[in-house]
Parts: structure tokens; C-alpha cells; sequence
């Protein structure tokens, strides 16, 4: 949910349907609530709901169609359009509209609590890219104001944008919370990596590219960069490589995840265009291998290894032989 232009179709567009963010100019404004079934992971099926944004959709879902919007929800996602230099004439008409905003905001909050009180509450911060400068700044003010805003109800924050790899941190970390085994896959995961002596195995949806669990028991913690739980800021990232030359987990680069995902998508969007399909990548520099394989049916698997004596043949070897066991 959120007001008209938001960017909430554009998002479901870059992430669920493949599409370019050059090509969200091109859509519409959205009529009432379209739905998406996106199948994720097997048989866990995603019901989508994008709601526009125009004030006459938001004041039926707040008054006559209340009950049908927010019952069953597991997560709400409300997307604020970021306060840049903002193109409206004064600064009256500005607060008017910011106003108007959050009404609805906790008109929507309030009929969660009502028909679904078990939600989790994510904000995005939407058109980060278009704050030029002090962005942490910025997005910290923001969050403080809509903690005010949220009348006590816990909500996560993102700063996001379609132009960089925001998006899929804050879409990964919203799915990642609806993925029922998701404890049990990293701990699977987590034996893979040792088995294999990788740094770091990370595990992919298929369409999406969203993280889906990871070996690190960190993750859901080191890549904090634009996120706050109800204003708890994380560590800036850290150096790719300690003091000491070994690579842990947490050394590494926190935005990896969401950077692999948004590349990896990109990469694939080229190769359809050149009318060949994605099936694997070996990535190997002078310090580390990284394999991304199909893992299973729905899955990629990006296993990555700091010993140039571990053969690439064999962590596929690894991925063919773990693949019954992730089905
Ligand atoms: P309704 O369907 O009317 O509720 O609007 P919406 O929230 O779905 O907005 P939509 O996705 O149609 O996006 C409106 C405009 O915002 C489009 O021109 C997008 O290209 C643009 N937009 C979306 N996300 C971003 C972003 O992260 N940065 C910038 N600069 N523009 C964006």
C-alpha cells in the first residue's frame, strides 16, 4: 500500500516480473487491487496484492472494503515516496499532502490491528535515489518520523530504490519472514558450506533472485546499511578482508547479497534478450571461486571459496550430489 506514484507496481515489476526499472515509466496507475499469485519455492505460493494508491481506492480499502483488504495478512508493506526537493509549488501544499498520507497510513495500520494483529509491518522509503546528498540522514529522519507516526505498532524499515540493489535487500529480508523452514535451510546450508570448505554458500529463489537463507548466521543482521528495526541502525559495512588476511562471513561486503541478486538478474535479463538461457556462472579472481549453480527446481546456489586449492569441479560435484537432499 501507499499513495498514488509510490513506485509500489514499479517494484512488483522489477522483482516478480523481470522487467527493467528504465521500463516502470511506461505504467499505469493501478485500478483498485491487482492480485499476483507468484509461486515461490515449490509450494509455497506468494499472494500478492498491490493496492493503488489513489485516494478513492484508499478510502474504500479503509471504510467498505476493510475487512476484504486486511484480513489474512501476513505482511503489510507500506512504500513512502522519499522526501527529496520535492516538485510541489509551496511548502503549505507539501504539508497538506504529507498530511493526507499518513492518515491513511494509520487508518491502514489500525484495520491491520483489527483483522490481522499477527502482521509484520515493513516501510520503504521509497526513491532513495533521487536524494542527492546526506541519504543515511535522510532515510534516519525519515524512520524517527514514522515511528512517531506508527502509534506504537512495531514496523521495519528499508530505504529502497528500483535503481540499485535496495530493492532486493528489502525484498529478501519481507520474504525471508514468510518462509516457514527458513532456520532449517540455513542450518543445511551451513553444513553444506563446511562439507565443501566454502566461505559462504548463499541460496536463491529461482525468478526472483531473492535471498532466500544463507550459511551465515548473520545475515539477517550484517546488511543494515538503509534498514532499521524500529531505529535500532546496524554497522556501516566492513572491509572485505580483516587484519589478519582470512575471510570470515562478517568480513565480507554486507550489500553482497542483494548485489549478487540485482546483477544476476541483470545478467539474465541479457541473456534472454540474446535469446540464451541462464544456467550457471563460475567466477574465479585471485582470491576467492564462486559458483552459481541450479540448485533445485526453484532454486540457484552461490557457493564461495577462499582456497585456490578447492576445485571448481569440485563444488559442482558438491551441488549435484546436495541437490536431493534441497528438493
Ligand atoms: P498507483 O498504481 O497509482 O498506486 O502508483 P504506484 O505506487 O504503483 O506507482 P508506480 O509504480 O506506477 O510508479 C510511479 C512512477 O515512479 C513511475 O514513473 C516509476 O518509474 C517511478 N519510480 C518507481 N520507483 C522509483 C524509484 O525507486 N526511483 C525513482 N526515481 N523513480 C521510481
Amino acid at each position: 500500500m501507499g499513495k498514488s506514484g509510490s513506485g509500489k507496481t514499479s517494484m512488483r515489476s522489477v522483482i516478480f516480473s523481470n522487467n527493467p526499472a528504465s521500463l516502470t515509466s511506461r505504467l499505469g496507475a493501478t485500478n483498485d487491487v491487482e492480485q499476483n499469485h507468484v509461486r515461490f519455492l515449490g509450494d509455497l505460493i506468494l499472494n500478492l496484492w498491490d493496492c493503488g494508491g489513489q485516494e478513492s481506492f484508499m478510502d474504500s480499502y479503509i471504510s467498505s472494503q476493510q475487512s476484504t483488504i486486511f484480513q489474512h495478512v501476513a505482511v503489510l508493506i507500506y512504500v513512502f515516496e522519499v522526501d527529496s526537493a520535492s516538485n510541489l509549488a509551496g511548502s503549505a501544499e507539501k504539508d497538506k499532502d504529507r498530511e493526507r498520507d499518513v492518515s491513511y497510513y494509520r487508518s491502514c495500520l489500525a484495520a491491520l490491528a483489527r483483522y490481522s494483529p499477527e502482521a509484520r509491518v515493513f516501510v520503504l522509503v521509497h526513491k532513495m535515489d533521487l536524494v542527492r546528498e546526506h541519504r543515511t540522514e535522510v532515510f534516519q529522519k525519515r524512520v524517527k518520523e514514522l515511528e512517531r507516526e506508527s502509534d506504537g505498532v512495531a514496523i521495519t524499515t528499508f530505504g529502497t530504490s528500483i535503481w540499485d540493489e535496495s530493492l532486493y535487500k528489502a525484498w529478501s529480508r519481507i520474504v525471508h519472514t514468510l518462509i516457514p523452514n527458513a532456520k532449517v535451510l540455513a542450518k543445511h546450508l551451513t553444513t553444506f558450506a563446511e562439507a565443501c570448505g566454502a566461505t559462504e554458500v548463499v541460496m536463491f529463489e529461482r525468478t526472483t533472485f531473492l535471498v532466500i537463507a544463507t550459511s551465515s548466521t548473520s545475515t539477517a543482521t550484517s546488511s543494515e546499511l538503509l534498514a532499521s528495526t524500529n531505529g535500532a541502525q546496524a554497522a556501516e559495512p566492513a572491509d572485505i578482508r580483516n587484519s589478519t588476511g582470512s575471510t570470515s562471513p562478517n568480513s565480507l561486503d554486507p550489500t553482497r547479497y542483494e548485489r549478487t541478486s540485482e546483477l544476476i538478474k541483470a545478467f539474465k535479463l541479457s541473456c534472454s534478450r540474446s535469446q540464451r538461457q541462464f544456467q550457471a556462472t563460475v567466477m574465479q579472481t585471485a582470491t576467492f571461486t564462486a559458483v552459481l549453480e541450479e540448485l533445485t527446481r526453484n532454486t540457484y546456489i552461490l557457493v564461495v571459496v577462499h582456497d585456490d586449492e578447492i576445485e571448481t569441479d569440485a563444488i559442482r560435484m558438491n551441488i549435484i550430489a546436495a541437490r536431493s537432499k534441497f528438493e
